[in-house]
């Protein structure tokens, strides 16, 4: 591959087909926010570790900035612009309002891909279930209680919010 070379894409994103010519090295995050103007996807960490940039791939919820534009071609993306059905909110993010499941909001985009994608999978059965099917989006203004209560409301699940939490520690517990 050579790596000056641009090379043609077509993508679906958010239900507009869009045609680009990339750099092999373009990662699929800096092509939505520099190249596709669709700056809600956000960029945390760069390297897989916070899922501010989830966007749905086919359906499917990816880390953005870890995968490569070019290896896209022909497949249908949604991110956070295209949740909503025009001016009606999507239930996600209506519900994300009503329990204050977010502070900066910085994070928020992700989360709210992420848990479209999870409802999709319909794996999570519990509260437990979406905090663990949740935990590759992390929030650092600590809004997990309420963004789980968001997520359980808009999929039914019962479940006091906080329930099943534990200390919080971020390294060997001291004695
Ligand atoms: S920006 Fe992609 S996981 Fe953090
Ligand atoms: S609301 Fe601020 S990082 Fe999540």
């Amino acid at each position: 591959m050579n790596h000056h070379r641009k090379y043609p894409i077509r993508l679906r994103i958010n239900g507009q087909d869009r045609e680009f010519a990339v750099e092999p090295w373009v990662t699929l995050l800096d092509l939505l926010r520099d190249r596709a103007g669709l700056t809600g996807t956000k960029k945390g960490c760069d390297h897989g570790q916070c899922g501010a940039c989830t966007v749905l791939l086919d359906g499917k919820r990816i880390n953005a900035c870890l995968t490569l534009a070019v290896m896209h071609d022909g497949h249908a993306l949604t991110t956070v612009e295209g949740l909503a059905d025009g001016e009606q909110l999507h239930p996600l993010q209506q519900a994300f309002i009503d329990c204050d499941a977010f502070q900066c909001g910085y994070c928020t985009p992700g989360q709210l891909c992420s848990a479209a994608g999870l409802i999709a999978e319909g794996e999570a059965k519990s509260v437990d279930d979406v905090r663990e099917l949740m935990s590759g989006n992390l929030c650092r203004c600590g809004a997990y209680p309420q963004i789980t209560q968001a997520i359980m409301g808009v999929m039914g699940i019962d479940g006091t919010p906080g329930e099943g939490e534990k200390p919080f520690t971020t390294g060997p517990v001291l004695a």
